[in-house]
């Protein structure tokens, strides 16, 4: 037996694994130390690709380090620059994009995600969805910037056209401690005529 509704971490997870198969594209806009990059590439398998971006040259070292022990660097692409120019890279056909927000843990905690690169990347994202396709965005409100980003965020999605796109937002009301939370942006299947 197992809980589902734990975490925003562990309700990630489950819709990657029930959204992605062989062969899929996957996106991960804050690649810091790989572990959702290494999860990705786990559920993309051998045929899939998934795409990481971080401005921090540290991010990369740590991640291709962890991909190679995993020998996962041949379905990977590791691209050192900010997410809000995912158009430079990629041009569509992407069945999930995840946002880990924040900074990195044992990192620098000057170097944090910004609401105004986040939604530049997120709305970039939302021109690159296959039908069905999904963008989950992790947030943490523990800090200053994390709320303002929160606030940012579910104001943008809430104005997404729901023919388009079904939002969704997942707070943990009874855990203290600003537990993170998700907002889940899927895109509408095209209707069967
Ligand atoms: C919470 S960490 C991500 C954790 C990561 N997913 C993991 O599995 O270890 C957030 C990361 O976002 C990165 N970041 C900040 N601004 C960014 C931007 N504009 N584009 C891409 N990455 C960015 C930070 O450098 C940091 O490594």
């Amino acid at each position: 037996m197992k809980n589902i509704f734990k975490n925003a971490i562990e309700i990630s997870k489950g819709i990657c694994k029930s959204k992605l198969k062989n062969g899929d594209i996957a996106v991960d806009c804050t690649m810091g130390n790989g572990n959702d990059t290494a999860f990705l590439c786990s559920l993309v398998g051998e045929k899939g690709k998934v795409y990481a971006f971080d401005i921090q040259e540290e991010a990369l070292i740590n991640t291709s380090k962890r991909l190679e022990a995993l020998n996962f660097l041949e379905r990977t692409k590791l691209i050192c620059d900010g997410h809000q120019n995912i158009d430079k890279y990629l041009m569509g056909n992407v069945k999930l994009v995840i946002f880990n927000l924040g900074y990195l843990p044992k990192g620098n905690h000057e170097i944090t995600t910004t609401k105004e690169t986040t939604i530049e990347a997120v709305q970039k994202c939302l021109g690159m969805l296959e039908p069905n396709a999904v963008i989950l965005i992790i947030i943490y409100t523990g800090h200053e910037n994390g709320k303002i980003e929160k606030e940012a965020l579910e104001s943008f999605s809430s104005t997404l056209n729901q023919k388009e796109y079904n939002v969704a937002k997942i707070s943990f009301t009874n855990q203290i401690n600003n537990p993170p939370e998700l907002i889940c942006i899927e895109k509408v299947c095209p209707k069967k005529v």
